[in-house]
């Protein structure tokens, strides 16, 4: 990166060429393993988790390991943030033994405390207001596939969540089309899609929230979606199955998107409440694909940060 930059806490701070040069590095990471082999060597990376992970956890674990360098699991029990220990002393002693910090909490201001407090990169595995490593890794996923990005259109099929902001970011920057369907009350945040709608005209796309999901998918090259109810929200998730039934992403509505549409996740799905087994196991999905290159995006960034 030219100018490097120090942490990676949204999408909303980075542009187009610090994207394609964490998709490009992927992509050469993915194919060629060796020629990283100990580019972190020694190096630590904290993993500041206060929410459960598969995927970031064993990626961001993995990723250190096969660049050379060591991952340390901090676990809810471990630091309680706030209880144990302030944020402003937790993250002090980290910076004193570690090399960068991937953090994983509720809200968005622990991850931005963490960024001011420390001089090492700060990762942001996600918070309740967004989860860029994800929407980096969704992205790059799709540029797998579809070359021309800016041709593309990303329908988002449920809650108006942490994911979504992030989608909704990269998709703007990038200039794809992103059309999103959500039920009445679960749009995603008003400033965030202020700034997304402005930014992505500015790069000849659009993106649209509807409340139905069958506009959301006409015409879309993918269609996306993730829990009803995220990580911390546990106490509305009854209340919320009666308002996203019809958000279901089922074969009838897959029909409806682009003949060959792809179908994506973040994981970990609740099979037949968001998604039916016969989508999520269809030859569309490319779920698994997606959890793949967590891996491989994973260790572009640390490499970038961390180098
Ligand atoms: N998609 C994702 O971030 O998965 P985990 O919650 O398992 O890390
Ligand atoms: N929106 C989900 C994403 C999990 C990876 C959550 O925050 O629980």
């Amino acid at each position: 990166m030219k100018n490097k930059i120090k942490d990676l806490i949204s999408i909303e701070y980075l542009n187009r060429d610090e994207i394609t040069e964490i998709f490009d590095l992927a992509q050469s990471m993915k194919a060629n393993k060796n020629k990283y082999y100990q580019a972190l060597d020694k190096k630590v990376l904290a993993m500041v988790f206060e929410k459960p992970s598969l995927r970031t956890r064993f990626t961001f674990e993995t990723g250190i390991f096969e660049l050379g360098g060591h991952g340390i699991y901090l676990g809810p029990q471990e630091i309680q943030l706030g209880k144990r220990e302030s944020i402003y002393d937790a993250a002090k002693n980290l910076e004193r033994w570690a090399h960068g910090i991937v953090i994983r909490t509720f809200a968005h201001s622990n991850v931005t405390e963490f960024s001011e407090t420390v001089i090492i990169p700060v990762i942001n595995g996600l918070d309740d207001l967004v989860h860029p490593c994800q929407a980096l890794t969704d992205l790059y996923t799709l540029r797998e596939k579809i070359e021309n990005l800016s041709a593309l259109t990303l329908a988002w099929v449920g809650d108006g969540n942490n994911v979504a902001h992030s989608l909704m970011w990269i998709c703007a920057k990038l200039g794809v089309n992103m059309n999103l369907g959500v039920p009445d009350g679960y749009e995603p945040n008003k400033e965030i899609t202020l700034k997304v709608v402005k930014e992505a005209s500015k790069n000849n796309a659009e993106i649209r929230i509807f409340h139905d999901p069958d506009e959301a998918v006409r015409n879309a090259d993918a269609v996306y979606t993730d829990v009803w109810t995220s990580m911390g929200r546990e106490t509305e998730a009854e209340r919320r199955k009666k308002f996203f039934k019809p958000f279901q992403v089922n074969s009838r509505l897959m029909d409806k998107a682009r003949p060959g549409a792809y179908f994506m996740h973040c994981l970990p799905a609740h099979r037949g409440d968001e998604v039916t087994d016969e989508v999520i196991d269809s030859i569309r999905s490319i779920v698994f694909e997606q959890a793949e290159n967590r891996l491989h995006v994973a260790k572009a960034i640390i490499y970038l940060l961390m180098r």
